[in-house]
Formats: structure tokens, C-alpha cells, sequence
């Protein structure tokens, strides 16, 4: 049965599992996907836009894989994006995070409450609110924590960071401590320990997934799925799991190539299609594409890029392979190492040499299949592809990336594939940029 997640939990790490563990406890069956933004986090210590930003990238590569209902399980990126993220996307239910004021505020007996949360919490509009609206009669300490969400992501001790930031509110009297960072309650037995007996330590989680389940409903959104997981890390290599948390050490994280800054992703079956900017040859893929000519004689553009990055194995190994083979026929690729480069092979193509009379959509579209055959013939798991046929050769790059970008989908969404990232790599801002509404257009006009 093909299953995909309705539900998504997105955080910078792990700090979200806690919600999602709340989450299973009110729907054990919902199919849910976990998304650790690895490649970008902790979003705490990003801008209030670079936040809005990538957390809709997020939303609209989940929106591509089915998911109905987003929840973001982190504080900082609600305070930061939820308020845009609504607009930009009007039509997906978002629940978000806010710090438990309201609770604390019903709660406290001595009229004094304590606050822990990232400076980006603190600075968000969501929190000043909440306090006018719950608490304005009781007396909060907040305590940002600078680096306790990162140390606890990558399993450091965090014990002198907590004596700090523990020590005013304790001072204080307050007889309630708000957790309002969802990577803190990994710690919570850390930050009892700190605490005078009787103080209550509030974790928003339980709230925040009942209300995960009141919006489903409201929105018709399926919690009687098969109960599966799905681990996603926007990073290749997520960080280690913290040795001693067991709830969350040896999750088998499955790779959502979406690399920081870039602009747009979608999902074509178990496949991640991403525009980036960068360099081709510093890609850590598997296989990386060249715009090559026929004789494989790598004199400019991305082909001596390539040539020059992978070193003399480049030249030698194309020479070879045209002794073999022959000049590359429109529809072939031709497999070299990748020398010295990161990636570990160069499958060629030639695109055509743009010509007002030529069918030139069938022949670059005939390279893109190739490549991409290729890259299913070697069994590569990823793979980053340049501009075929938009530089030198003078293909208009707005319909190059698009012919590239709807070939290699419509290879995808029809065929078993090994390949789970394929990047459409810009070599400048403008040409990633027309990759991304190659993307977008897959989506609008499938
Ligand atoms: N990484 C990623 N993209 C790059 C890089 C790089 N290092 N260098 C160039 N590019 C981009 C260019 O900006 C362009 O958008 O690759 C795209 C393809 O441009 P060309 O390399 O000129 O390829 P093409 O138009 O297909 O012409 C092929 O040029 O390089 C020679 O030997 C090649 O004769 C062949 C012809």
C-alpha cells in the first residue's frame, strides 16, 4: 500500500520528538513524518526572515509529498515564521509553539514565573502577547539560553549552561518554569535537578499535540493511517544522537536533500528534487552531470570546470572512452570517475548546440534521459545536474532548465529509481532561480 505522511513535525533537530511523541500518544495511527532541518538549524540563531524563508521551503517540499497539516515544533521558528507561513500558505492547517505563559500564569502561587527560551522566542512578536494577554499580573524571568538547543542537539553536557541560566529564576522565587524551546525537555531531568522542590517545570508538548489533533479533525485530515514513521534530515549526515537518550538515539534518518539556501524543493515519489547554487564540482554526490561536447574534449564552461577540478583521470578516462565508443550521440552518456573531486563519477552528456531550425527540445531532453538512465545504471543515490546546453551552447536557459527539469520528474515519477536527490545546480542565483520555477511549474501543472 503506497502510504505517505499527512502530518508533518518540522524542528531544527530533535528537539521537536517530544511533540511527536505527544503527538502519537492522541494518534497512534497517523502517518507522520518527522523533518530535522539539519541542514539549516538550530533555527534559534538564525534571522527572523532567513527562518520565514526556509521553514516555507519546508512546508511547500512537504505540501509536494502529501503532508495535509504542519506542525512546527519549535519555538523560535513559530515566533519567527508562523504568522507568515499562514499567509504564504493559506490553505495548509500550520499549529505552532508558544511558550506555556498562560498555564504558568493559572498556576504559580508565589506570583513569580520563570521562562527559558532561545533570544528568538523572546524577540518574536507571539511572546510579548501571549504575557499582555495572560500574564500581565505576575512577575516572569526570562532567561534566553544561548547555545543550550545546540549543545543538547549534539549530546554535550549541559550542566554549567543550566546552573546559569537557572540561577535568576530560582533567585527570584519562581514557583513555575516554563520549557519554551522543545529541545529542553530532553534535558527536563537536568533542570529539576537545578530546582528547588515543589517548583512545577511546565513542557508545552502535550498541549500543542492536543491541539495537532483538534485541527486535524477540523480540517478532515486522515489520523487513521498504517502509524507510520518517516525520519527526515534536510542534511546528508545528520549529527550523532546523543548517546544517552534512548528515545532518540539510532533513528534511521532517511536523507531530504535540501541544502541551506536553497529556494525551492519538491518530492516525486521517494525522490528530492532541489534547485542549488553553487559549484558542481564541489558537490558531495554521488554522481555529478557535464554539459560535454561530442568528442568529449573538455575546453570550457562546466566541462573544464570539471576537467580541471577532477584532475588529469578526466581527460585520460574521456579519451579512452571515446577510442571505445565513439563520438557521444545525442541520447548516450558517457561514465568517467570523478578524480579528485568529492563526487565519485562524471556521467557526460552533449546537449545540442542551439539552433533556430533543430528540434533542440527532443535532443536535450534526450540527454537529460541519458543522464539520468545513467545515473539508475550505476545505482547512484544522488546527483547534481548543471545547465545542459544554456551556456555555450546557447540554449535560452529559462527553457533548457525546463526541459531538464521535466524530463528527469517524468523519468522519476514513472520508474524505480535509486536516485533520492537529484540537485538542479545553478552556477548564479539567476540560473538556480529558473531551475526552482521549473520546479514550482511541475507542481501547478502536473
Ligand atoms: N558548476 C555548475 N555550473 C557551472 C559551472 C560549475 N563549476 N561552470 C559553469 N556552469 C554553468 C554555466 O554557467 C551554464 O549555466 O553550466 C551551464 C552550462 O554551460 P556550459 O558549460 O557552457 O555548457 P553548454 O552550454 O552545454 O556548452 C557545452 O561548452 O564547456 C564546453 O566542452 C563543452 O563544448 C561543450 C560546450
Amino acid at each position: 500500500m503506497d502510504i505517505s505522511p499527512r502530518i508533518a513535525v518540522i524542528d531544527s533537530g530533535i528537539g521537536g520528538t517530544g511533540v511527536l511523541d505527544a503527538i502519537r500518544q492522541l494518534a497512534p495511527w497517523a502517518d507522520i513524518a518527522y523533518v530535522a532541518d539539519h541542514a539549516f538549524g538550530p533555527y534559534g540563531e538564525r534571522s527572523l526572515d532567513q527562518v520565514r524563508e526556509r521553514t516555507e521551503v519546508i512546508a511547500r517540499y512537504l505540501d509536494t509529498a502529501g503532508v495535509e497539516l504542519v506542525v512546527i515544533a519549535c519555538n523560535s521558528a513559530s515566533a519567527a515564521a508562523l504568522h507568515h507561513l499562514r499567509e504564504a500558505m493559506p490553505e495548509t492547517p500550520f499549529v505552532g509553539m508558544e511558550p506555556a505563559v498562560k498555564p504558568a500564569a493559572s498556576l504559580t502561587r508565589s506570583g513569580v514565573i520563570g521562562v527559558m527560551a532561545t533570544a528568538a522566542t523572546f524577540q518574536g512578536t507571539l511572546f510579548n502577547d501571549l504575557v499582555g494577554r495572560h500574564a500581565s499580573d505576575v512577575q516572569i524571568v526570562t532567561q534566553a539560553c544561548a547555545g543550550l538547543a545546540a549543545a543538547i542537539e549534539a549530546g554535550d553536557d549541559v550542566g554549567d549552561l543550566l546552573d546559569r541560566y537557572l540561577e535568576p529564576m530560582v533567585t527570584a522565587g519562581a514557583d513555575v518554569v516554563v520549557l519554551g524551546c522543545t529541545h529542553y525537555p530532553i534535558v527536563r531531568i537536568d533542570i529539576e535537578a537545578r530546582l528547588p522542590d515543589g517548583v512545577v517545570v511546565i513542557d508545552p508538548a502535550p498541549a500543542v499535540a492536543k491541539r495537532t489533533v483538534d485541527v486535524a479533525h477540523d480540517a478532515g485530515v486522515d489520523l487513521k493511517g498504517s502509524g507510520a514513521t518517516w525520519w527526515w534530515t534536510t542534511g546528508f549526515t545528520p549529527p550523532l544522537r546523543p548517546a544517552g537518550d534512548s528515545a532518540i538515539s539510532g533513528i534511521a534518518w532517511e536523507p531530504i536533500d535540501i541544502p541551506d539556501g536553497c529556494p525551492r524543493a519538491v518530492r516525486i515519489a521517494d525522490t528530492t528534487l532541489s534547485a542549488v547554487t553553487g559549484d558542481i564540482t564541489a558537490m558531495p554526490v554521488d554522481a555529478i552531470v557535464n554539459a560535454a561536447n561530442v568528442e568529449l574534449m573538455h575546453g570550457g564552461g562546466v566541462a573544464l570546470a570539471i576537467a580541471r577540478a577532477g584532475g588529469p583521470a578526466i581527460d585520460t578516462e574521456s579519451r579512452a572512452w571515446i577510442e571505445t565508443y565513439g563520438v557521444l550521440e545525442p541520447g548516450l552518456a558517457a561514465l568517467t570517475s570523478a578524480g579528485a573531486m568529492p563526487s565519485s563519477y562524471v556521467i557526460h552528456v552533449a546537449g545540442p548546440i542551439w539552433r533556430s531550425d533543430a528540434d533542440n527540445e527532443s535532443l536535450l531532453a534526450a540527454a537529460a534521459l541519458a543522464a539520468v538512465d545513467m545515473a539508475d545504471e550505476i545505482s547512484a543515490a544522488t546527483m547534481a545536474v548543471p545547465a545542459v546546453s544554456a551556456g555555450i551552447y546557447g540554449y535560452p536557459p529559462d527553457e533548457a532548465t525546463g526541459v531538464i527539469v521535466e524530463t528527469i520528474a517524468e523519468h522519476l515519477s514513472e520508474t524505480e529509481t535509486t536516485l533520492h536527490s537529484v540537485r538542479f545546480v545553478g552556477y548564479d542565483e539567476t540560473m538556480t532561480l529558473r531551475f526552482a520555477g521549473a520546479l514550482d511549474r511541475l507542481v501547478l501543472e502536473p
